[in-house]
């Protein structure tokens, strides 16, 4: 085997670590109007998380409010999409929807 062999794995592996390396933006609550599941918050998933997350799936059935509840009340909504922006998988939220989310927790995501 030639000598680059040994280093073109580790570099493939940190360029594909970095390039996964999103830009965070920092979600900020700026409306007064109230936010809910059913006035905003559902537009929001239903249009970003249901190709993963639909009736059925095994990483977590987000498509009604009762199956949000435990991610919601575990803090694990809030880790994944708002802190670590880590959901949508392969996919970015706009600033916009993160800031309605934002709001929608700092309110006690309330249903309706
Ligand atoms: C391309 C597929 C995909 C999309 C789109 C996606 N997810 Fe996920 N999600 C996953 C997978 C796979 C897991 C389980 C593995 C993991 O935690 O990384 C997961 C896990 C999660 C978890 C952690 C669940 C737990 O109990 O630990 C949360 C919360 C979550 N997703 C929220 C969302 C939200 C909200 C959206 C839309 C804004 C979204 N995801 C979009 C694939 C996706």
């Amino acid at each position: 085997m030639k000598k680059i062999g040994f280093y073109t794995l580790p570099i493939s592996i940190l360029l594909f670590l970095l390039s996964c390396n999103k830009d965070k933006t920092v979600p900020t609550c700026s409306t007064t109007e109230d936010v809910s599941y059913n006035s905003h918050a559902k537009a929001i998933i239903d249009n970003n998380c249901m190709k993963c997350h639909d009736a059925g799936s095994d990483n977590g059935e987000y498509n009604t409010y009762a199956g949000l509840k435990t991610v919601l009340d575990n803090g694990k909504f809030e880790t994944e999409v708002l802190v670590d922006q880590s959901m949508p998988r392969f996919n970015d939220l706009t600033q916009e929807d993160l800031d309605i989310l934002q709001c929608w927790l700092e309110g006690g995501y309330l249903e309706n």
